[in-house]
């Protein structure tokens, strides 16, 4: 039987255990052992975010993070964004039609709630911060009015 590491890590919230081949990137964890595939994989080599989750509250392109580094980490998937209900974010998307296949929404919707949660939504910062995040359909307008519109929200309180 081949070599497997265990790797406890807190997965949108939940604390879980895995046994996983040293070489198994986060990307596989989470779609193939956690059953979570909302997270889309498109390069697999880094270049599209269509992979991206948090880890540890930061966007990374889980396609290029081993799983055996995630001990005692904290992840947050596209699933786990929301607190049972849509996060602003994900409704902007929505509102703006900033969606079109989808492919890549999921990838930009963890990045973009991650700048709105950091506050920093001025426009060039948005566009530099989703710059990791390809879309082939949209033309990242709408993308980029999300953001606004979800950061608008979330200083309303309308979360
Ligand atoms: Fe990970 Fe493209 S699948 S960056
Ligand atoms: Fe199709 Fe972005 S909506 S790739």
């Amino acid at each position: 039987m081949a070599e497997t590491i265990t790797v406890t890590l807190t997965l949108n919230g939940e604390e879980r255990t895995f046994e996983v081949p040293p070489g198994r990137r986060l990307l596989d964890l989470i779609r193939e052992d956690a059953g979570l595939t909302g997270t889309k994989e498109g390069c697999g080599a880094g270049e599209c975010g269509a992979c991206t989750v948090l880890l540890d509250g930061r966007p990374v392109t889980s396609c290029l993070v081993l799983a055996a580094s995630c001990e005692g980490r904290e992840v947050v998937t596209v699933e786990g964004l929301g607190d049972g209900r849509p996060h602003p974010v994900q409704e902007a998307l929505v509102a703006t039609g900033g969606i079109q296949c989808g492919y890549c929404t999921p990838g930009i919707a963890v990045t973009a709630a991650a700048l709105v949660g950091s506050g920093a939504t001025g426009e060039e910062e948005v566009r530099r911060r989703l710059a990791g995040n390809l879309c082939r359909c949209t033309g990242y307008h709408k993308v980029f009015e999300a953001v606004r519109l979800a950061a608008e929200r979330g200083e309303g309180g309308d979360g």
